[in-house]
């Protein structure tokens, strides 16, 4: 393979000295979890969102599930959540004892429907997760509104959308509260897991404290709650922090390559993601016929990586089997049809994105039969 489809190394590798003194730092003062790097990181990260709370914790799945366990979703309660989406956006419903229920997505969006959001509610429902799925912000104003219509607890999946913005502010700030993850190859990735919460609730934000360290709220170290162990690591943080100034120029840079695919895949037979202003391509992902068969060829004939967000809808993973509701069928086809191409703030170089497009523009040519009869925005 000559391009990964994502090279988080690559990132690494841009701000190494940076990187490596920041970690040293951490070493010489040998305090290695939840320190002096991670209160920093919480509070440039909520900076930078605009938001006064922020609180740092092990991954993007527990950020969910805590952030939904500190506004008191639990047993007995529903939360509609997107089909099309990764498997911990509902596992974290589950790991706070609720009950996620699976809607389909909009096929021009590929976010969360509100007309079958809306068929979804039930007495029990209490929350709505709102993924901004690939980078591309959802219409906060439409959520926001529908939550407070509803009064249900939103939470904002920020996953794949650090810097993002919905109508010129950062998404993450709308909901009554908002995980992100900081997974490698997310827009901000640290070197191993890491996830956080942004919150405007003071009280959200102390609960959220004290379930990712036992449930203590103090040093007197007495579990009020049954918390647990979901603490962000020094080392993360500090490389979080090094990182943060650059993700507006990485956001920008991968503009670039997103923009060339765009004039680059006009004349084949696929649809593009929707172009939304504050979007900030985590991934590119366009849909076509025969997806795995272009998959394998853009492999093996010019060594190009791809990958697939996401080939099977939650709703048909035993996981969460019991947990479709409505018509899911807009998931089905995406799960078919849907394929990451690689962008990367560093892949500023046209050669690649040109190449990308002859191998697809060859496969279709070659396999016209198979590429025929794509319907518009699936
Ligand atoms: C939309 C979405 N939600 C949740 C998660 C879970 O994050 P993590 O892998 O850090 O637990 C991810 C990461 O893959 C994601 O993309």
């Amino acid at each position: 393979m000559t391009l990964p489809q994502a090279d988080p190394a690559r990132r690494f590798a841009r701000q190494s000295g940076e990187i490596m003194a920041a970690i040293a730092e951490v070493f010489a003062r040998g305090l290695f979890v939840l320190g002096p790097a991670v209160a920093r990181f919480e509070q440039d990260f909520a900076d930078y969102l605009g938001v006064p709370h922020c609180v740092g914790v092990n991954s993007g799945t527990d950020a969910l599930t805590l952030a939904l366990r500190a506004g008191g979703i639990g047993a007995g309660d529903e939360v509609i959540v997107p089909s099309l989406t990764a498997a911990g956006t509902a596992a974290a419903v589950v790991q706070a004892g609720a009950v996620p229920v699976l809607v389909d997505v909009d096929a021009t969006t590929r976010h969360l429907d509100p007309a079958l959001a809306y068929a979804a509610i039930s007495p029990a429902t209490a929350g709505v997760v709102v993924v901004h799925l690939h980078g591309i912000p959802a219409d906060m104003d439409l959520w926001s509104a529908f939550a407070a219509k509803h009064g249900l607890f939103l939470l904002e999946d920020c996953a794949q959308a650090h810097g993002a913005e919905w109508q010129g502010r950062k998404v993450g700030s709308f909901g009554d509260a908002a995980a992100f993850s900081f997974y490698p190859t997310k827009n901000l990735g640290a070197p191993g897991d890491g996830g956080a919460v942004v919150t405007r609730n003071a009280a959200l934000a102390a609960r959220l404290r004290a379930l990712r360290n036992h449930g203590w709220r103090d040093s007197a170290r007495i579990s009020e709650t049954p918390g647990g162990n979901s603490r962000l690591d020094e080392i993360q943080a500090a490389v979080l922090s090094v990182l943060l100034p650059h993700l507006d120029a990485d956001n920008a840079a991968r503009r670039v390559p997103a923009c060339a695919y765009r004039l680059a895949l006009a004349d084949l037979t696929c649809s593009l993601p929707p172009e939304q202003p504050g979007g900030v391509y985590h991934q590119f992902a366009i849909t076509l016929k025969a997806r795995d068969r272009a998959q394998e060829w853009l492999r093996e004939r010019a060594g190009v990586g791809t990958a697939i967000h996401y080939a099977t809808p939650l709703h048909l993973q035993p996981a969460f089997a019991d947990c479709g509701r409505g018509p899911l069928a807009v998931s089905e086809a995406l799960g078919q049809s849907l394929l990451s191409l690689p962008i990367q703030p560093e892949l500023a170089s046209f050669d690649i994105v040109r190449k990308v497009a002859e191998t697809l523009a060859d496969f279709q040519a070659e396999r016209p039969s198979q590429s025929r009869g794509l319907m518009k925005s699936v």
